[in-house]
């Protein structure tokens, strides 16, 4: 399992400084929407020079007609980054031709779709699917499966179900994670600890807030990486 730190803080200037203080941690980088809209596509190289090592997961959750989308996602996988995602409501038509326009890279990104949003609970996501959240994350899931991309974001409680209806290297990335336990929910509903996402077998966890309203971000990160290595 791995440590993704999402750099969603108020300025460009915060960002850098966060991701410089992790140059030696083994973790990924999140970029979102805020930094993208605000900071540009340079972002990516400013991150790489802190440290070439750092891999990048560009979370801008594409949702567009599927020519559109494959004419984005090519475009966000010649950024360079390593992992991106799009929206499994989508449908299956756009997240193949998505993967098609990149079968011909050498090395192309790790492409995931997000299923049911972790700000969801179950009253929410019925208003907007008409599905319990479990039902309706597994029908993206084998979705997204079915498509040829290579995971799902979802959160902790769909990881182990999707896994066993699709396949264990099957990747989930699970936000709506509260490493230490006291930490405030935010707007995340379905929020998990490190030792049920271990438990579910997620592969990413995605980790933003509780790092930013550490006393020291740095010892945030190195606490959660630790605890993550303890459970190997
Ligand atoms: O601050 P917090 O740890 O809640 O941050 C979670 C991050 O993961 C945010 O950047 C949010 O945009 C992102 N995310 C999410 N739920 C998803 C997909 C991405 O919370 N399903």
């Amino acid at each position: 399992m791995k440590l993704c730190v999402a750099l969603d803080l108020p300025s460009e200037k915060e960002n850098i400084s966060l991701a410089r203080s992790l140059k030696d941690c083994d973790v990924w980088l999140k970029v979102g929407l805020r930094s993208f809209v605000r900071d540009g596509k340079n972002i990516v190289n400013e991150l790489k020079g802190i440290n070439n090592n750092f891999k990048i997961f560009l979370d801008l959750k594409l949702y567009d007609i599927p020519n559109t989308m494959a004419d984005a996602a090519e475009s966000m996988a010649e950024l360079g980054v390593e992992m991106f995602n799009v929206h499994a409501s989508s449908g299956k038509i756009a997240m193949k031709m998505v993967m098609d326009r990149l079968k011909e890279m050498k090395n192309r990104p790790i492409v995931l779709s997000v299923t049911a949003l972790t700000s969801f609970d179950e009253s929410g996501f019925w208003a907007v699917y008409n599905q319990s959240i479990q039902e309706k994350a597994l029908s993206f899931a084998k979705d997204t499966y079915e498509s040829g991309m290579d995971g799902v974001v979802c959160s902790v409680y769909e990881s182990l179900m999707i896994k066993e209806h699709t396949s264990g290297g099957f990747l989930t990335l699970t936000p709506g994670i509260r490493p230490f336990g006291s930490e405030e929910k935010d707007d995340q509903k379905r929020v998990a600890d490190i030792k049920a996402a271990n438990e579910n077998k997620c592969d990413f966890i995605v980790v933003g807030r509780p790092i930013y309203h550490a006393k020291n971000p740095l010892a945030a990160v190195e606490d959660i990486v630790n605890s993550i290595n303890a459970l190997k």
